[in-house]
């Protein structure tokens, strides 16, 4: 199959690449860029495992191809920390509240909560859980993840983190 020239930026760095058209963008994610953080959970659009960050939005790179991505920024968890290493904010927070066990839903947990924290940097619980609401997760039960955000936001608003009575 004739391959198509993309252009794009990942985690800041430009990338180039030819594709075949047929090519998913999780699959030239992992597979030709070889950033295997996202996910694939399902062959349904449905779990969230993949989710990247593409031009300001949260996107499902298993519901898209690499060629309709051309021209855009994207991020993905590896694009996260710091260059030097150091977790972003959401990561730690991660960590340090246990917002996950097997791991497998968090790189695209994690991008989508940074995403949902650009677009209402002081969410409600309620407005975590809608937001996270195309992230599953097998493990956690959720709560966890949500004081994870919550605290999170309270880190990036610099603001005590008050964990909500369960
Ligand atoms: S792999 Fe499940 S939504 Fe993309
Ligand atoms: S931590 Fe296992 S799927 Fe979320």
């Amino acid at each position: 199959m004739a391959e198509i020239q993309v252009i794009m930026t990942v985690n800041g760095k430009a990338v180039e690449a030819r594709v075949e058209p047929r090519t998913l963008l999780i699959h030239f994610l992992r597979e030709q860029l070889n950033l295997t953080g996202p996910h694939i959970g399902c062959d349904t659009s449905h779990c969230g495992a993949c989710t990247v960050d593409l031009d300001g939005k949260s996107v499902k790179s298993c519901t898209m191809f690499a060629v309709q991505a051309n021209g855009a920024d994207i991020l993905t968890i590896e694009g996260m920390a710091a260059p030097d290493g150091k977790l972003h904010v959401l990561q730690e927070a991660f960590r340090e509240m246990h917002g996950l066990q097997c791991g497998f839903c968090t790189p695209g947990m994690i991008v989508r909560a940074h995403r949902l924290l650009q677009e209402n940097p002081n969410p409600s619980e309620e407005a975590i859980r809608a937001g996270i609401s195309g992230n599953l997760c097998r493990c956690t039960g959720y709560q966890n993840i949500v004081k994870a955000i919550a605290y999170a936001a309270a880190q990036i608003n610099g603001v005590p983190f008050r964990e909500a009575a369960e």
